[in-house]
């Protein structure tokens, strides 16, 4: 499974980088928001993309953010030479769609956001989609199951044979990523403290920390 880090802040960028885990970066205009107020100045988007590419080695997700398809295809083409590893992110609507069709057809990678149905990723795989981003979280803030909708995707996409990677996205907590492992989903994208939380056990801070104690006795 590929992490990928949902996040516009270089230093929180920098931070997963370091453990030496992550496979990529996942940004949105909300991310990019808060990456601004954090930095406490404008930050022009395309330099702040470029800049993550920089410090990552895998796939920087870049989302456009007109509607149409004459204005996607455009932002498209000013996000995809940023860097050979940008993946412009288009929205699951119908103008989107086409793009996606169109851009894949020009050889420029899509990452389809904002999907919520497995109706909406079979047809995200058939324009050609490079990823699907079901948004698990926020499923499940309206009482239906994210992962469940994780679950149909998988099993459509390994019916036929799409190469459509499935990007689990939204992710709140770590029980999201265990369960979108056991399923198969190609990447979980996450926030740091996501991550973080994966490698924590108390059992293992216990356990250390007798260790340690008793390795003090020893050498005493
Ligand atoms: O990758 C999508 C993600 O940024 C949305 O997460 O927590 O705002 O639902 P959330």
């Amino acid at each position: 499974m590929k992490f990928f880090i949902d996040t516009a802040d270089l230093d929180e960028v920098k931070e997963a980088q370091d453990m030496g885990v992550l496979d990529g970066v996942t940004t949105n205009p909300s991310l990019m928001k808060k990456a601004a107020e954090k930095a406490g100045r404008r930050l022009d988007f395309h330099e702040q993309i470029r800049q993550i590419c920089e410090m990552v080695e895998g796939d920087v997700s870049a989302e456009v953010t007109a509607v149409d398809f004459d204005g996607i295809m455009a932002e498209a083409h000013a996000l995809a030479p940023i860097h050979p590893r940008v993946v412009v992110k288009v929205p699951l609507i119908l103008e989107g769609i086409k793009a996606i069709k169109a851009l894949h057809s020009e050889g420029i990678r899509v990452n389809c956001t904002l999907c919520f149905s497995p109706t909406q990723a079979l047809i995200a795989a058939k324009a050609g989609a490079a990823y699907i981003s079901p948004f698990l979280g926020r499923v499940d803030d309206i009482s239906f199951s994210g992962l469940k909708l994780l679950e149909e995707i998988i099993t459509i996409y390994g019916n036929y044979g799409f190469e459509t990677e499935v990007l689990a996205a939204s992710i709140r907590h770590p029980i999201h990523v265990l369960e979108a492992a056991m399923m198969g989903a190609h990447v979980a994208t996450m926030p740091l403290s996501v991550i973080k939380k994966l490698l924590k056990h108390p059992l293992t801070d216990i356990g250390l920390e007798y260790f340690l104690a008793d390795w003090k006795k020893f050498r005493a």
